[in-house]
């Protein structure tokens, strides 16, 4: 409510960071889960005096390298630049209430990097033993950097005690903490096995090939017994509301309204099952056959899992940016009441003062952190065939408090404005499907609000 607004056309601010977080995820598990995959392997390769298992570890460390540290790092910026962009009031939020866990956790960060550093530079300056410790001390830093950065990421959707304490502690560790950590710890292991079979399948020695084949596929066990265990957790861990929401689709199903986030869980079970399916066809029983491209698909396949996840995982905390405290739009829920009084105009810090844009404006501000014009859940397509007055008397449906009357409150913000704003906005949004009736909203230029 109180920063101007991005406006990305089509995709959607939200998308914007929807990408970039799906890929930051992508690579920093693998990040984390490489340090234990190196410690272990290492070990492995010390103990058994293993030179091709050397030879594969320099190897993979150098890809390891240029993969976690530019593009993770990147990445890793790259989400700071979107959220505070296309959700300032949101990132606001996390900035004040985490800055401690935030600056713990860039310390982590940088320890982590140097010590890869050192890893990496070392290897045939350094006595074997020593190095095996190096990797060990990688590992359980890389997790530490997990370990912090899994409270703030849960407090969005599950703040617990914080909501009334307001204590950034009691928002770090809160319900949602354990079966997250649970479910991540073991997709960083698999992770680090689907990026090892890329380096393998470089390898030239076919038996050896093959034996780091089976044993990278080895590394999926831990998601396999993790991931049901903390689903079924994080399930329960879930606000009544929320889980309600999520298994709506599946009780409807059968009629056949399957809701999308329903969609999107069901999806997100069985990409992660087709996965597991091609570890044991692929690379563990036909180790021989699996080749660069085929390790390569597979990284996509895992994309995909990682893309469905995350993104139910956003879904489910629709229409909050913060759970049950600030709307996606930066709107704060205790403040709600109070907003509709004053109206929006007179509530939005960076409202418009002209009133041909008052619609548009207000589309922008309040319904844009999930709608677009004609691209992402577009209104074009969302409103149907409503005329101006169905559009007002929906918009009058979403400003009302009582669930039992506005059945949008689970997905939707109550929308801030008194009668005359409503109607600028049912105008405007009216005027997307029809032109034909738009005002000179969309020509005139305002004079730049100071
Ligand atoms: C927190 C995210 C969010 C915000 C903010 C939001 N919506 Fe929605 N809206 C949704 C979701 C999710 C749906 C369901 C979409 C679907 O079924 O594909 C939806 C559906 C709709 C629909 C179709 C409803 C129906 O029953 O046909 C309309 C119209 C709509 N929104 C208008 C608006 C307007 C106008 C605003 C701003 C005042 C707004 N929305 C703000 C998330 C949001």
């Amino acid at each position: 409510v109180n920063y101007p607004l991005w406006d990305v056309p089509t995709l959607g601010g939200t998308w914007i960071i929807g990408i970039i977080s799906i890929l930051h995820v992508f690579v920093s598990h693998f990040a984390v889960g490489g340090g234990a995959f190196f410690a272990l392997t290492e070990w492995l390769a010390y103990k058994n005096n293993d030179e091709k298992m050397y030879d594969f570890l320099k190897k993979h460390s150098l890809f390891f390298l240029l993969v976690t540290t530019v593009f993770g790092a990147v990445t890793g910026v790259g989400i700071w630049w979107s959220i505070s962009l296309a959700s300032p009031n949101g990132t606001a939020t996390l900035i004040q209430n985490f800055s401690l866990a935030w600056a713990i956790e860039y310390l982590f960060f940088l320890t982590e990097i140097a010590t890869f550093a050192v890893y990496h530079y070392t290897w045939n300056h350094m006595p074997r033993k020593q190095h095996v410790t190096v990797a060990i001390w990688y590992a359980i830093i890389s997790y530490l950097t997990l370990f912090t950065i899994n409270g703030i990421l849960t407090f969005m959707l599950t703040p617990g005690k914080w909501a009334t304490s307001h204590y950034w502690f009691d928002g770090w560790l809160n319900e949602g903490y354990g079966p997250a950590i649970v479910i991540r710890v073991g997709m960083t292991f698999a992770m680090a096995g689907m990026y090892a079979f890329l380096t393998t399948s470089q390898l030239k020695d076919p038996e050896f090939r093959a034996k780091m084949m089976r044993y990278a596929s080895k590394w999926f066990i831990p998601a396999a017994i993790t991931a049901p265990i903390g689903l079924a957790w994080y399930f329960l861990s879930l606000p009544p509301d929320v889980l309600q929401n999520a298994t709506h689709g599946f009780q409807t199903a059968a009629a056949g309204n399957f809701s999308v986030l329903t969609r999107a869980i069901y999806m997100a079970v069985v990409a992660a099952a087709t996965v597991m399916g091609f570890v044991l066809v692929g690379p563990y029983l036909n180790a021989r056959g699996f080749t660069t491209v085929a390790s390569f698909l597979f990284l996509v396949c895992g994309l995909l899992v990682t893309s469905t996840t995350e993104w139910s995982r956003e879904m489910l905390r629709k229409p909050y940016v913060v759970y049950n405290y600030m709307y996606s739009n930066g709107v704060l829920k205790s403040e709600v009441p109070k907003l509709i009084e004053k109206g929006y105009v007179a509530s939005f810090k960076w409202a418009t003062q002209n009133p041909a844009e008052l619609g548009q404006n207000m589309f922008r501000n309040q319904c844009a952190s999930c709608h677009t014009v004609d691209g992402y859940r577009s209104m074009k397509q969302l409103l149907g065939e409503r005329d101006e007055k169905a559009i007002l008397a929906l918009l009058q449906t979403m400003q009302n408090l009582d669930p039992k009357q506005n059945p949008y409150t689970t997905i939707m913000p109550p929308v801030i404005g008194k009668k005359s704003e409503l109607e600028a906005l049912s105008k405007y949004l009216y005027s997307i499907k029809h032109p034909e009736t738009a005002q000179s909203a969309n020509t005139t230029m305002a004079p730049p609000q100071v």
